[in-house]
């Protein structure tokens, strides 16, 4: 069984972050989300892996992936020229996929349950395709499932004004060779895409076997800033202490991660936080659910939940940090101490300057 990770797109929702680098690349607890999905598949098995990758960020991704081995699988990069949606990427990656058996899986999604129970159960054989679902309180919101008893997938709709079911797709699905023919016969979707749901729902009206799996744990899309906040946390959920770095009068309470060669003096960091090698953080307080890239700096400020990306600068800060991701190389300057009586909320961009 091959592997098809989706890292192409648009993501205009994650402007302006999305004008200078891949948004799968945007680091969730300090590690790019693709490298999640790609640890995903290698864990289940899957071990010839094709990344759908734009013209704009393809570069970024293929020196950020390399060849793969370092997770023990093969990546090959199939560029897409344009994001004409998910069923036209698998159309683009016709030629890696050949007749085989596929995992696609959006790399812009994180599962904390991983897919190996998924490919498990495909591997038994009877299915053409599997998908994921998980129940939503929103479900006009997605692409939602209809189950029979034997929970076979009998209808999908998208984006319902009155939803048959809450659950909705989740960005994982297994195929066969039969997707191919469905998506030959495709026609763009109202908002000028190839629907992986039209796809989907071709193979239910043709007769084939369409299995469904809830996930297990959480799931993720982070195709927004308050997604990405929210994977970071729940990931940061996950950590355990770990204080490489060097560390001077400073309170580090409960789950921290610091990595080598970070310096922390008279400051207090209250986890879940992540700090990566070569970081600086003098005279603040982190709070929890927070991530730090290598070589930033954090002077005489307040920052909480909140994800820093590398090589940036934030000084002497008047309001509390909070719920804002920056970008690379960014340098935020207060010029004040002061009460933070106020929180500030930034999404900026890589190499933006802000003076308060
Ligand atoms: P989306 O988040 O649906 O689309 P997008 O990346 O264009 O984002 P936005 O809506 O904010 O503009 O895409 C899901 C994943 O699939 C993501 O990793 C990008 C990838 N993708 C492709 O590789 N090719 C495509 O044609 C599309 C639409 C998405």
């Amino acid at each position: 069984m091959k592997g098809l990770i989706l890292s192409g797109g648009k993501g205009t929702r994650l402007r302006p972050l999305t004008f200078t680098r891949a948004k799968q690349l945007i680091p969730i607890a300090n590690k790019a989300n693709l490298f999640y999905v790609v640890e995903d598949l290698a864990k289940a098995g899957v071990k010839d892996i094709g990344i759908v990758i734009s013209p704009e960020t393809g570069e970024e991704i293929k020196q950020a992936v390399g060849d793969g081995s370092r997770w023990g699988v093969h990546c090959t990069f199939i560029v897409q020229e344009q994001p004409l949606g998910l069923a036209h990427a698998v159309k683009t990656a016709l030629p890696f996929l050949g007749d085989d058996e596929f995992v696609m899986y959006l790399g812009d999604n994180l599962l904390s349950g991983g897919i190996s129970h998924l490919v498990e159960e495909y591997k038994r054989g009877g299915i053409d395709s599997t998908v994921l679902l998980v129940p939503v309180d929103n479900p006009s919101q997605f692409g939602v499932a209809v189950l029979n008893e034997q929970g076979q997938v009998v209808r999908l709709v998208e984006k319902p004004k009155d939803p048959p079911s809450n659950l909705a797709l989740v960005g994982v699905y297994i195929f066969n060779h039969h997707i191919h023919e469905m998506i030959a016969d495709l026609r763009p979707s109202w908002r000028g895409e190839y629907e992986i749901t039209d796809a989907i729902q071709a193979l239910i009206t043709h007769n084939f076997r369409v299995t469904a799996h809830q996930v297990r744990g959480w799931w993720k899309d982070t195709g927004k800033p308050e997604d990405l906040l929210e994977a970071n946390r729940l990931i940061l959920s996950q950590i355990t202490r770990s204080i490489q770095g060097h560390i001077e009068k400073s309170d580090v309470v409960g789950e921290v991660v610091v990595e080598k060669d970070a310096y922390i003096a008279n400051s207090c960091i209250r986890g879940p936080v992540h700090i990566a090698g070569k970081v600086v953080i003098e005279n603040s307080y982190i709070g929890p659910y927070t991530s730090i890239g290598t070589g930033t700096k954090i002077v005489h400020s307040e920052v909480e939940y909140s994800i820093l990306l590398n090589e940036s600068e934030v000084y002497n800060l008047p309001y509390r940090l909070d719920s804002s991701v920056v970008g690379q190389g960014v340098v935020v300057d207060g010029r004040g101490g002061g009460p933070r009586k106020h929180t500030l909320q930034l999404v900026l961009g890589d190499r933006s300057r802000v003076q308060l």
